[in-house]
């Protein structure tokens, strides 16, 4: 089968996908599998596919059709301009956190201006906080955990492919890889699972099929680790320092009131560009 009748079988099966760009993903997969530029596609239409590839065209294009996600597929999502290695069990990066790493990019560059500074990502996921901030801030040490372990061995393949070497990764559970009182840090960052366990049922089947539950619902109101992460950062922040969350679309306040019990000030709940709670962020003055 020639390449134009093999994208157009494919486009045949996605188009039974209404929320599925047919003509753009046909070719981004086949791109993918032919191991070519999508430009490729375009200049040599008539061209023979190979039998095999033909057939895992079909095989990737049924999967889509099903709600796969198209990034599990290509194995790679954009962020923050850099290009992440993706894989099932994995969060996929969304749009929507390049929010939270735009205002900690311009807090260090305003206040740790040729200085270094430490960072902890909570919950790092294939990586794309944490290694958007070493890579953009380089003046930073950079740490990172997870409990997963997929997704701890997929953000180092990603530390790799970037080639950076200011970040430590560890496998765990919220602080337990480090010491009380001892390892503390000027920034802290989450994205924690932020989804109401009740919301589960009205979210997309890409989400609620295929991406990893841990990585998704946090807890009936889904505000559990607001309140854990908030709470214990209090032994692991400095003097002076931030602790920024990313959070759902209506959580603004309830996760400022959190922060606000537990004595965390100048709370800021930041709104993305169509208005929606996006980032809540507030510093830790000690007294010490
Ligand atoms: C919403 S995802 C965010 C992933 C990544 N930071 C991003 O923005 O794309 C939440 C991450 O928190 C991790 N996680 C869940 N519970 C955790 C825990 N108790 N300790 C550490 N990480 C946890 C999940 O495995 C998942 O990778």
């Amino acid at each position: 089968m020639v390449i134009k009748d093999l994208l157009m079988e494919g486009i045949k099966v996605l188009e039974l996908n209404p929320s599925i760009n047919s003509q753009l993903e046909v070719r981004l997969i086949l791109s993918k599998i032919m191991e070519v530029d999508k430009s490729y596609l375009y200049a040599y239409t008539d061209r023979s596919v190979d039998v095999n590839i033909a057939n895992e065209f079909i095989e990737m294009v049924n999967r889509r059709s099903k709600g796969y996600p198209l990034q599990y597929l290509l194995g790679v999502q954009e962020f923050m301009g850099m290009e992440f290695l993706i894989k099932e069990g994995v969060l996929i990066p969304r749009g929507d956190t390049e929010v939270l790493v735009q205002y900690l990019i311009d807090y260090i560059n305003k206040r740790f201006v040729s200085k270094e500074f430490s960072i902890l990502d909570i919950g790092v996921g294939s990586g794309a906080i944490s290694l958007a901030i070493a890579n953009y801030c380089p003046n930073g040490n950079v740490f990172g955990v997870d409990i997963n372990k997929e997704a701890i061995d997929l953000a180092l393949e990603n530390m790799k492919r970037f080639g950076l070497n200011n970040v430590t990764y560890y496998y765990g559970d919220l602080f337990s890889p480090f010491i009380k009182g001892k390892d503390k840090f000027d920034i802290i960052v989450s994205n924690p699972p932020y989804i109401p366990t009740s919301d589960r049922e009205s979210l997309q089947v890409e989400v609620k099929d295929f991406e990893p539950e841990t990585a998704l619902f946090g807890g009936e109101d889904g505000l559990d680790f607001y309140r854990m992460i908030s709470k214990k950062a209090l032994d692991y922040l400095k003097n002076d320092s931030l602790l920024a969350y990313e959070v759902g679309f209506n959580q603004g306040k309830d996760v400022k009131d959190i922060m606000e019990k537990c004595g965390y000030e100048s709370i800021e709940v930041i709104k993305d560009l169509e208005e929606r709670d996006r980032v809540v962020v507030g510093t830790l003055k000690r007294r010490e």
